[in-house]
């Protein structure tokens, strides 16, 4: 039995992680909730029939779990994790598991300190919509992969803390871990220079609403990773190769393939290249199902299995998510 504490149990460490703790009752015991909302901890207090506490340092001492959930408000994720690693505890931090690069590195000198585990949460490497452009992209259909893009699009505001700096928020620390990380996978040199436009259009609070992060990598890959508010359906995906591309639209992954000639002829001032279509369809969770990897979780606590997210790839992302924030205010490209 693993004994677990959450530390945050609002709209998702309610549900996310509270939904799997609760169904892997062979694993995990949810041996204590700690929030600051006295409503939440009844909430929690119900459900689990455990300790409940506002105060998390109280928690760990009277607890000593074996390991702590964290999904509070971003800007608390590196503090906490680092609390309660020294408090003996292997570690789970939502994403972001860090508002910068530095504080990414002070979580992991405490993790190094204490031999305890730390794992970021990064769930859309479990996308189903990555799992199926992987297959597709390894199967060669099309090709050389040389530019993605990754979108969301919405009209969809918010008003609550995600709109302010002060807690992390802001669409780069929320979305970026997603739109960034995701297509990275699809890529295997690691990114060189980083352009970041980031914009605040409707929503209230002094967070960006509008991003647009452009990655380079070191093998001439470019990738856009872009959260539009205020704008109607984009392709969610368009994967460009030198065979083809491949382009997602809800549920469905449309591959276009090129059957280019060998070269083209001295006498010929362009190709008469065939395309052929086919489409495949993506089912699942596109950000990940959580009540997949949590299996896989208790196994990485066990020794059993490596965590799916190593720590240099998560410290990685965080450089580029500063770069692109740097990049933004200085309005030009900064080098990793
Ligand atoms: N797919 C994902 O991985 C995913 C999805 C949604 C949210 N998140 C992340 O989860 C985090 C929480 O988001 P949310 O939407 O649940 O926010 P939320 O505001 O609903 O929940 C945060 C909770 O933390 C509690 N809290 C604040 N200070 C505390 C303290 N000192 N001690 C204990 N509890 C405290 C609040 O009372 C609240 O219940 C964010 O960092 C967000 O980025 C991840």
């Amino acid at each position: 039995m693993i004994r677990t504490a959450i530390i945050g149990y609002g709209r998702n460490g309610s549900t996310m992680h509270a939904g799997p703790l609760e169904r892997y009752q062979n694993d995990f015991e949810v041996a204590a909730v700690c929030d600051i909302d006295p409503a939440a901890k009844e909430k929690a207090k119900a459900r689990f029939s455990c300790p409940v506490y506002d105060d998390y340092h109280k928690m760990l001492e009277e607890i000593r779990p074996d390991f702590t959930v964290i999904v509070t408000r971003s800007h608390q994720h590196a503090q906490m994790a680092i609390d309660s690693l020294m408090a003996g505890s292997d570690v789970l931090v939502t994403k972001p598991w860090a508002t910068n690069a530095r504080d990414a590195e002070r979580m992991i000198a405490a993790r190094q300190v204490t031999g305890k585990k730390l794992l970021p949460w990064l769930p859309a490497r479990f996308g189903t919509d990555l799992l199926k452009l992987r297959e597709i992209v390894e199967r060669g259909d099309i090709g050389r992969v040389f530019e993605i893009r990754r979108s969301v699009t919405t009209f969809g505001l918010r008003c609550d803390w995600q709109t302010e700096s002060r807690y992390g928020g802001g669409y780069l620390l929320n979305w970026g871990p997603h739109l960034i990380d995701q297509p990275l996978q699809l890529v295997k040199s690691p990114v060189t220079r980083v352009y970041g436009n980031l914009r605040q259009i409707v929503n209230p609070g002094d967070g960006e609403d509008n991003l647009r992060v452009i990655c380079h990598t070191g093998d001439g890959v470019t990738v856009v990773s872009e959260f539009l508010i205020a704008a109607g359906p984009y392709p969610a995906w368009v994967i460009q190769g030198d065979r083809g591309t491949i382009l997602v639209e809800g549920d469905t992954a449309r591959i276009f393939r090129a059957e280019l000639p060998e070269r083209v002829g001295a006498e010929e001032y362009r190709t008469n290249t065939v395309i052929t279509e086919s489409a495949e369809k993506i089912t699942g969770q596109i950000y990940g199902d959580e009540y997949e990897i949590y299996p896989h979780i208790a196994k990485v606590l066990r020794d059993e299995e490596a965590y799916f997210v190593p720590l240099e790839e998560a410290l990685r992302l965080s450089r580029i998510l500063d770069a692109a924030r740097l990049s933004s205010r200085l309005g030009q490209e900064v080098w990793l």
